[in-house]
């Protein structure tokens, strides 16, 4: 199997879930080492793996990565919407050019591949709309992220139908838990909490988010891997939605602060109202659930592990502020 973006959130998770569940799996994982990328995640199964530095968009190095193996995972993307805001540039060559790359080199090997993708590839939802998001809605993604996303997604589909490439997609809601980056909300708010300094809360913190914790992504993923049908996109979500500012007040309580220890500051632009999945296709199709059951319960265990792990955030957390304050968020 080959994984892209591995020494990232979501894809070092997938791959130490995947040799969990079976050891003998032969990985090599190709990752670029951008500043989301940090090797360390995957130290426990380093030896156990091979990893390879490059650039997903490197045509040359995934031809012959692709020619080598029998399944292609693809996380690797630039993932986050206010870099997006900032310098649109790598979004695009990332996650437009890189998907073109990995799907020319599927094409010509004949491998099979799964696409990662973003629920927020379908713009946002009212507030107070019973809508949520299916596999059949239509797209119109708002930011630079969402827009790249889109468009690696709409590659995959041409490439499937065009040329009868072997892929599944799916689009998954907003992930928390270990190896998150400190620049995302719940991590950015756990580690502020945990150096003395208040949660940030964009506007009024009236957005809603559908918090899904990392392990039940990855195994939808790996599920899709074993039963899914070719050509498919299956949507992934917990079901628990919350507002932004309900999710920072549950946090706040998980880790005993005072519910309004928290300063609410200018909005991210263009900022999606509301994300909501249904996710009925997975659940009944391939038999898909949760496990676990409340974003609490999620809650409690993500803080336990950024308690446990400064190490591992401690670097990035100077540099991350350091960004923010420039945005002025
Ligand atoms: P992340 O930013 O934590 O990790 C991305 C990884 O990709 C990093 O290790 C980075 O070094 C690598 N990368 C970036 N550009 C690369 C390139 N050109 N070549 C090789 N490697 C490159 O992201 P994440 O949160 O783990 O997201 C992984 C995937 O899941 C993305 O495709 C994202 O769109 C999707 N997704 C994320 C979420 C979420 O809540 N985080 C939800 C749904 C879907
Ligand atoms: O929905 C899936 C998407 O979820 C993924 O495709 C993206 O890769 C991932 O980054 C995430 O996007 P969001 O923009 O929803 O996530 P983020 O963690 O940046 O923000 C979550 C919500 O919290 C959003 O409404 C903005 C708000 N926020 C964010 C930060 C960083 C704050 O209120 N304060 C903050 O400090």
């Amino acid at each position: 199997m080959l994984v892209t973006g591995a020494a990232g959130f979501i894809g070092a998770n997938f791959v130490l879930q995947a040799l969990q569940r079976d050891p003998d799996l032969d990985i090599t994982v190709i990752d670029a080492l951008t500043y989301a990328g940090n090797r360390a995640s995957l130290s426990t199964v380093e030896d156990r793996i091979t990893f390879v530095q490059g650039d997903i968009a490197d045509r040359e190095l995934m031809d012959k990565l692709v020619a080598d193996t029998d399944l292609v995972v693809h996380f690797a993307a630039e993932s986050h919407v206010d870099n997006s805001l900032d310098d649109p540039s790598p979004f695009i060559t990332s996650n437009i050019i890189g998907t073109f790359s990995i799907l020319e080199a599927v094409r010509k090997h004949g491998k099979r591949l799964h696409h990662i993708s973003t629920d927020e590839v379908f713009g946002d939802l009212e507030l107070d709309s019973p809508e949520k998001f299916r596999e059949d809605t239509p797209y119109d993604p708002s930011s630079p992220y969402s827009a790249s996303k889109a468009a690696s997604d709409h590659l995959v589909r041409a490439w499937i139908r065009s040329f009868d490439v072997q892929a599944t997609l799916s689009n998954c809601a907003n992930n928390y838990g270990p190896y998150h980056h400190v620049e995302k909300f719940l991590p950015r708010q756990i580690t502020n909490i945990l150096t003395g300094q208040r949660p940030k809360l964009y506007g009024a913190g009236v957005n809603v988010r559908e918090w899904t914790h990392v392990d039940d992504h990855n195994a939808a993923v790996l599920l899709i891997l074993e039963k899914g049908k070719i050509g498919e996109t299956y949507l992934i979500g917990s079901g628990e939605e919350r507002q932004n500012k309900d999710v920072l007040t549950e946090l706040l309580d998980v880790m005993g602060q005072p519910a309004d220890a928290y300063d609410f500051v200018p909005d991210r632009p263009g900022h999606d109202l509301r994300y909501a999945i249904d996710s009925t296709k997975i659940r009944n199709e391939l038999g898909w659930a949760p496990q676990y059951s409340t974003l609490r319960e999620g809650l409690e265990a993500t803080v336990d592990w950024f308690r446990g792990n400064e190490w591992w955030w401690k670097p990035l957390k100077e540099q991350t502020e350091a960004k923010y304050a420039k945005l002025g968020r």
